[in-house]
């Protein structure tokens, strides 16, 4: 995958899927089964490193397990986030770190939230060559002053400041644009004026994709999972079996048994000497 065939999914008919990816291990997965787009997503500082909020996250972060998740990748598009107050500063600060997060981290694309207000960092880090992913709807990074992880743009007035959000994200170049947690109907407006794919997150059928954090899908997360996930599967106790059967065949002493062994001819066991 790269920019172009990710711009002409638009109106094509086939939906873009992009997934959550944070290591290796998961990379070869996703690849492997053809996801098209791996996010290195600020979620991580909840799913793995345990904070409460995106906010945390550093740089650092995002460029050490896009470094992974880019070995691990041969055919999808791996987009970095880029973590709260990297790309707020100045549209300079902003071309440095997605700069970073492309040149040592081995990102494709970068993406960040904000609309009509991150026009002028949209729009510098194009020029800059950088491709850029928007995000808009509910942010994360902000939450707190959308009041919270609540569903954006369920009156007149906020549906159409998150339309002109799209329209500006749109005017500074990105290629495609995340829409989060927003009422179905208003991302299918979006979806059917805006020249870019739209990838839906809790934003209903009508977006040219759709994007989930991996480990909800999979039922490997205890922490808050949103409405509008769907598990495909439940891991999580599939898990917590497993690692109870090793703690038993441990305790046990089954396990490791002869077949999880490497064996020694019985003459050489014979005539092992303890010291001289
Ligand atoms: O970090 C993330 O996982 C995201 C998705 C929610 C789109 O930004």
């Amino acid at each position: 995958m790269n920019i172009a065939s990710i711009r002409e999914r638009k109106g094509s008919g086939q939906k873009i899927t992009m997934l959550t990816c944070y290591d290796y291990s998961f990379a070869k997965i996703l690849d492997h089964v053809g996801i098209d787009m791996l996010l290195v997503g600020d979620s991580l500082g909840m799913v793995l490193l345990g904070y409460d909020s995106t906010v945390p996250v550093t740089l650092e972060d995002i460029i050490h397990h896009a470094k992974a998740v880019r070995r691990g990748t041969k055919d999808a598009l791996v987009v970095g986030d880029m973590p709260f107050m990297t790309y707020q500063v100045s549209p300079q600060e902003a071309i440095r770190n997605a700069g970073r997060l492309m040149k040592e981290g081995g990102c494709d694309a970068v993406k960040l939230e904000g609309g009509t207000n991150a026009f002028n960092t949209i729009s510098s880090l194009v020029k800059a060559g950088v491709p850029v992913v928007g995000h808009i709807g509910l942010t994360p990074q902000t939450a707190s002053s959308l009041g919270g992880y609540k569903v954006q743009g369920k009156d007149l007035d906020s549906a159409n400041r998150i339309v002109e959000d799209a329209m500006a994200v749109e005017e500074a170049g990105a290629f495609a644009l995340v829409l989060e947690c927003i009422p179905a109907p208003l991302a299918s407006f979006i979806t059917d004026h805006i020249s870019i794919p739209t990838i839906g997150i809790g934003a209903g059928p009508g977006c040219d994709g759709q994007v989930l954090v991996t480990h909800d899908l999979l039922g490997m997360f205890e922490g808050f999972t949103p409405s509008f996930v769907k598990r495909y599967a439940n891991l999580l106790p599939l898990i917590k079996d497993a690692l109870r059967s090793f703690i038993n065949e441990v305790s046990d002493g089954t396990f490791p048994d002869k077949g999880h062994s490497f064996h020694l001819d019985e003459e050489i066991v014979k005539n092992l000497k303890w010291g001289k």
